[in-house]
């Protein structure tokens, strides 16, 4: 998809916009928004409406052909909901319909002349970027690995963004959303290739092409380099199988050279069998999306690359396989982690905790501003907040410096929202073990917020905050894919962050 902004001839008006379809918003209660208004030389627009052909209801849509005075072919009216206050939520159904109705038109483009700046307390920026990531998530097609690539006939390609002056801050947030788009198709395309591709190998060279296009560092530490830094913790998952592990740095340093550096940390198992401690075998296959932490940094450097973001943005991928074999590690096996404290392993699905705590001793020497963790860690988060939120766990709630309220502000404004879980210390006694410095597993309570105290206690050096992403990174079902979640939240987060609003 291309877009475009165009700037209404302010003597034609939008009626003299020629293309093959102009979408413009019409409310509950039979009402036209401005742009409707505008366009309804002869009262057709109006007559529809009050035909009932059309709700107004948010997603609700209607396409009119050949409107007397219309330099456009066509003119889809598209629902808005309620006039008085237009949601984030009415807003991105708005523009969702409006994707499906382009992509089946006979017309290769078209214009969203949607009213960007009436969207509650948003401005036209925000919204310019939210239809960008909307259309581009509606047009997003899986096909690598099918036979079939034919590219869907007809439909829009071209979008032109009609506003009615040329609005700085309106083109950049368009390049912005592209970006970000871009960002969330590659997380997308590594959580849907299947695992025997998308091996620890395959998320190395990944990062390798990503540091080619984009100017980024990029280290990758095979299996000797990790047994000199001490990872047993991470070593012990990648024991039973057969594919070398592989750990990635990727460095954007894009800000002032004195300035910290955020870590951004993804779990990366590019296959969870579960271990000796093997998952039941039914949906097994969706075990191949447990490297969508990994993923989602992978997809967000993309982003703030092509963005050229000023911030200094460290990612760091811990990834290899959880397999059983007869050199899988074994419940009961204790292993002594880089930073010195000793685990034992009760169970060997508790996998993601184990390369995270390894990767979270390593970033240390960054000497972070703040550290996010991203891990499709528990099923027990998916239990508790569905699919709907990501789980955030953070002990950082100072006043001014409030990792918490930045994570969940970011989620908000990109629509890949965030909830708060406790992560306090009586949870830590469930990790009690009688032989090790902690257990891996503290037991079915809480499970999600347990798997969080774990990694809690490798952060005590520095601001951190962890994302599980268990229940929001795939879909299950007829929809069954990756979402490119959380890349929006990371990326508006840093977004947010280089621009001083943390
Ligand atoms: N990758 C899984 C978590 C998961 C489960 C993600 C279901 C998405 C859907 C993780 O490695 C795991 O197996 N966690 C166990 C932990 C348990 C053994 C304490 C779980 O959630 O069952
Ligand atoms: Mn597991
Ligand atoms: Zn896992």
């Amino acid at each position: 998809m291309d877009f475009s902004i165009k700037p209404i001839d302010a003597k034609t008006g939008l009626a003299g916009v020629k293309t093959g379809c102009i979408a413009v918003g019409v409310f509950e209660d039979k009402k036209l928004s401005q742009a409707a208004q505008s366009l309804d030389r002869k009262g057709q627009i109006a007559a529809a409406l009050k035909s009932g052909d059309i709700t107004g209801k948010a997603g609700s849509t209607l396409l009119l052909r050949g409107l007397d005075g219309v330099a456009a072919e066509r003119i889809l009216l598209v629902g808005l909901g309620k006039e008085q206050e237009i949601s984030d939520k009415n807003f991105v159904s708005a523009v969702q319909a409006t994707a499906r109705a382009f992509a089946t038109l006979g017309s290769a483009d078209g214009a969203i002349a949607l009213p960007l700046d009436l969207v509650g307390n948003r401005d036209a920026a925000w919204a310019a970027r939210a239809a960008v990531l909307a259309v581009r998530d509606a047009g997003y097609r899986y096909d690598t690995t099918k036979s079939n690539k034919e590219a869907p006939q007809g439909g829009v390609k071209k979008i032109a963004f009609l506003a009615p002056a040329a609005d700085g801050a309106v083109k950049t947030a368009v390049a912005q959303g592209i970006a970000l788009a871009n960002g969330v198709d590659l997380t997308k395309d590594l959580g849907n290739l299947p695992p025997n591709i998308c091996t620890p190998t395959y998320l190395a060279d990944t990062a390798k092409r990503l540091a080619k296009d984009y100017g980024f560092g990029v280290e990758v530490l095979d299996r000797k380099q990790l047994e000199a830094l001490k990872m047993g913790s991470f070593l012990s998952v990648t024991k039973g199988s057969d594919e070398p592990p592989k750990f990635i740095v990727l460095k954007h340093l894009n800000g002032k050279a004195k300035d910290a550096p955020v870590v951004l940390v993804g779990k990366g198992i590019t296959f969870d069998t579960g271990g000796i401690s093997l998952k039941p075998g039914a949906n097994m296959d969706e075990m191949k999306y447990d490297m969508c932490g990994a993923a989602s940094v992978l997809g967000t450097f993309r982003a703030i690359g092509e963005m050229n973001l000023k911030l200094n943005v460290i990612g760091v991928i811990p990834a290899c396989e959880n397999m059983p074999s007869g050199r899988a590690s074994k419940p009961g096996d204790i292993v002594t982690s880089m930073s010195g404290q000793t685990i034992e392993i009760l169970n060997t699905d508790a996998e993601g905790r184990l390369i995270l705590c390894d990767a979270l001793t390593y970033v240390e020497r960054f000497k972070p501003a703040a550290v996010v963790d991203i891990a499709t860690l528990t099923g027990a988060c998916v239990t508790a907040l569905g699919h709907h939120n990501s789980g955030l766990f953070t002990r950082n709630d100072d006043a001014h410096d409030n990792l918490a309220n930045e994570l969940l502000g970011a989620g908000k404004a990109s629509g890949d929202t965030a909830w708060r879980m406790p992560i306090e210390d009586a949870y830590q006694e469930q990790l009690k073990s009688n032989f090790a410095d902690m257990a891996n597993i503290g037991g079915p309570p809480g499970g999600a917020i347990t798997a969080a105290c774990f990694l809690e206690r490798y952060t005590r050096k520095y601001t951190w905050a962890h994302l599980d992403i268990a229940g929001t990174a795939w879909k299950s079902g007829a929809a069954k894919g990756a979402s490119g979640r959380p890349v929006p939240l990371l990326t508006t987060f840093l977004i947010n962050r280089a621009n001083g609003k943390a």
